[in-house]
């Protein structure tokens, strides 16, 4: 009997570079899986276009659509119990996933960080920030990290993690630019390694 693909929900806020890495490395590397939900706080975002693009249903989805948080946390639960989501993957998501999507998603939800966790993590510790704080600490070497998701920012267990070396005369940005292209081989990577376990 074939067993289905695992299907994925990507969860983005900007370009959504990370998002087309995983889509590719899916189709490049034949993993037993598909993104099937693109969901997103931006109604017009990078990775909004690449979905509608590509054929992925997308859903703009913010709390402020809602009377409460609670519930907007539930109608995203519904949604992605609608969609038969299996995993979700944060990919450049900057909001933090209400905790009952959380618990709705145990040890199914992944997130990648562009440092070496438990390094340059937490609450305002997301984008280019991270790269400035890096700098501004004098680190030789950074990296990327892919974690489980659970309610605490960025404190959830590290499935696979990468580094890249800080050079004398990096910026923020070019040294964002580096971990960038790490992050993407490194997210498909930990999705692999995810499945395997999950098939295990
Ligand atoms: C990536 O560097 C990702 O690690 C980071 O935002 C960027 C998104 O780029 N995420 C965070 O800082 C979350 N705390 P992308 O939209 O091109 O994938």
């Amino acid at each position: 009997m074939m067993t289905r693909k695992t299907r994925i929900a990507v969860f983005c806020s900007g370009n959504g570079s990370n998002f087309k890495a995983l889509f590719e490395a899916i189709r490049n590397k034949q993993l037993p899986a598909e993104i099937v939900l693109c969901i997103s706080n931006r109604s017009q975002c990078g990775a909004m276009e690449f979905a509608q693009q590509n054929g992925i249903s997308t859903l703009h989805i913010t709390e402020k659509q809602f009377a409460s948080f609670d519930e907007f946390a539930e109608t995203m639960v519904e949604r992605l119990k609608e969609h038969q989501i299996d995993i979700i993957l944060l990919a450049g998501y900057m909001r933090k996933v209400p905790d009952a999507v959380v618990a709705a998603f145990p040890d199914r939800m992944l997130n990648i960080h562009p440092a070496l966790l438990p390094k340059f993590g937490g609450e305002g510790m997301y984008g280019i920030h991270v790269h400035t704080a890096v700098l501004e600490a004098g680190e030789t070497e950074t990296g990327a990290t892919v974690h489980f998701v659970n309610e605490e920012y960025d404190k959830g267990e590290i499935l696979l993690q990468r580094t890249v070396p800080v050079l004398p005369d990096d910026t923020p940005e070019t040294l964002a630019a580096r971990v960038l292209e790490c992050e993407h081989r490194l997210y498909p990577d930990a999705l692999e390694k995810l499945l395997a376990l999950r098939r295990s």
